[in-house]
């Protein structure tokens, strides 16, 4: 039968620091096709993970369908913002949810991955992470340090982790993050720059494709998910009505799941996909095929 086997193949997931969001469920996914798989934490959300982890709160979640509790072969601190430590200004490392986290740049999670696994160790990386301090501003309202935050980590994080990476990764491997339609058409509510920062993202995949491809053999994919409450999601402001709307209004009038968007990433991410690269895979349930509402309460059309 085909199946996805990614049995003994190294994973990274940038962008995990709970049990509800894509980032988890793509771990999750990967995990349950046979890959070895560490996260990338945001420093100041660490702590509160690992209590989670550690007084047995995920166990439902990380329960796979061999019964056995998925394992995260790593867990590191990452703060996407920052290429070097040194870039991280001084009352980011003297925070006390920072000091002690050691070098948590992108920088220094290469190093880590090198130090603990050697080189040529990684098969997959997942850029699942984001972030727009203004994310509630419309982009007319948007200072510029806002937008520069939204692009910095949320796009130019995967330039720098796609440049870091690369030359730890064993050929055929494969990037993979997440985007919203919001990068192309609009979506109000969207904004503090976020819209532009996935705009960014779905081009560098693209640009990054080209150019990862022809050095290192790797594959660079992005999925356009639909809306989905998770955390970071939550923050928008807005993410119940953009998934009732969704559901509502999609060819699949149902909401989409996490684990949906999990399976699709695990797809992407293995061999069966070493023909794709340089692509943006909506995972939404069709949502970015319509051109019109299906009716204002969105019943019409809907299956019974
Ligand atoms: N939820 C949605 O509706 C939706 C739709 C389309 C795309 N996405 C994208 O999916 C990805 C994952 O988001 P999610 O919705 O699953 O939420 P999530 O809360 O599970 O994941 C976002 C993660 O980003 C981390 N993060 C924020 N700033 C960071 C930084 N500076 N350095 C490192 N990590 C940082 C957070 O701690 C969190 O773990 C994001 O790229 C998001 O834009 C989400």
């Amino acid at each position: 039968m085909l199946n996805i086997d990614l049995t003994g193949r190294r994973a990274l997931v940038a962008g995990v620091a709970d049990d509800g969001g894509y980032g988890f469920a793509i771990a999750k996914s990967l995990a349950e096709a046979g890959a070895f798989v560490s996260v990338g934490t945001w420093p100041p959300a660490l702590n509160i993970f690992m209590n989670l982890l550690e007084r047995g709160k995920m166990d439902e979640s990380r329960r796979m369908s061999n019964g056995e509790l998925m394992q995260f072969e790593k867990i590191y601190p990452l703060d996407a913002a920052f290429d070097t430590l040194a870039d991280a200004p001084e009352d980011i490392r003297g925070n006390k949810r920072y000091r002690d986290a050691g070098d948590f740049s992108i920088d220094g999670l290469a190093n880590r991955i090198r130090g603990d696994f050697g080189e040529q160790s990684l098969d997959i990386v997942v850029h699942s992470l984001a972030n727009g301090p203004e994310v509630r501003k419309p982009l007319l309202d948007t200072s510029r340090g806002g937008y520069l935050t939204a692009v910095g980590v949320s796009a130019y994080s995967l330039v720098a982790m796609v440049s870091r990476l690369s030359p730890l990764m064993r050929r055929g491997g494969s990037f993979l993050s997440l985007t919203y339609m919001a990068s192309e058409k609009v979506i109000p509510g969207y904004g503090g720059g976020m819209s532009s920062a996935k705009a960014a993202l779905e081009s560098d995949t693209r640009t990054l494709a080209f150019e990862a491809g022809r050095k290192y053999g790797l594959r660079v994919n992005t999925i356009s998910a639909g809306p989905f409450a998770s955390r970071a999601a939550s923050a928008i402001g807005i993410i119940d009505k953009m998934v009732e709307y969704c559901a509502a209004n999609s060819p699949l009038p149902n909401p989409l799941t996490a684990e949906e968007v999990g399976v699709a990433a695990a797809f992407l991410s293995s061999p069966l996909a070493s023909g794709i690269t340089g692509t943006t895979i909506y995972v939404d349930k069709g949502y970015h095929s319509m051109g019109m509402a299906v009716t204002a309460s969105g019943d019409a059309g809907k299956s019974e």
